[in-house]
């Protein structure tokens, strides 16, 4: 009758909240449009869970131009065909410069494990080298964020 509700996983590094925070955003534009969101920090993914998802959000803060390091990693251990048939898309803080950087590299290694990657959303947060929280991220870029939810959620099923 109803078919099982669908499953997205919202995956992220942080140091001082901004991903954390952007990836509760994505995670209630996903909801909003009836996806079961799973929100959980890189270092607690276990890589055989992810045949519970149908899509993969993947947060990170943008760390000398690229995505932190435990992401990179992440990415790289999961198996070659981890992501077939998975529906995919990014997103990063930066303050300055080089967040879409931080996507294209996300991007790259989503691909690669054979994800279909939508494109994501870059947006400016934090302070350069984190040694206070800085500005949060503007209202219009939270809505972009919840935007991307949604557009992850038609796009995935
Ligand atoms: C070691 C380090 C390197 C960073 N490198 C960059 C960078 O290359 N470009 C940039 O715009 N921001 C850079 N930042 C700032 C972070 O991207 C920004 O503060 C982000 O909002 C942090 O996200 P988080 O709160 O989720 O940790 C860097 C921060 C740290 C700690």
């Amino acid at each position: 009758m109803f078919g099982k509700k669908k499953q997205a996983l919202v995956v992220y590094h942080t140091k001082t909240g901004h991903t954390a925070g952007a990836a509760e955003a994505v995670a209630r534009g996903l909801e909003s449009r009836r996806v079961k969101a799973t929100v959980k920090r890189v270092s607690e993914v276990d890589p055989t869970e992810l045949s519970d998802y149908s899509m993969i959000a993947v947060g990170s803060p943008t760390r000398g131009g690229k995505p932190a390091r435990v992401v990179k990693k992440f990415l790289r251990g999961l198996d070659k065909k981890a992501l077939k048939g998975k529906t995919a898309t990014t997103f990063s803080p930066y303050s300055f410069i080089r967040g879409k950087a931080t996507l294209r590299r996300i991007k790259k290694l989503l691909r690669r494990r054979k994800a279909k990657v939508l494109r994501g959303v870059a947006f400016k947060a934090g302070a350069p080298l984190s040694l206070w929280k800085g500005p949060e991220a503007s209202d219009k870029d939270v809505l972009r964020l919840e935007e991307l939810g949604k557009k992850l959620a038609k796009k995935g099923r």
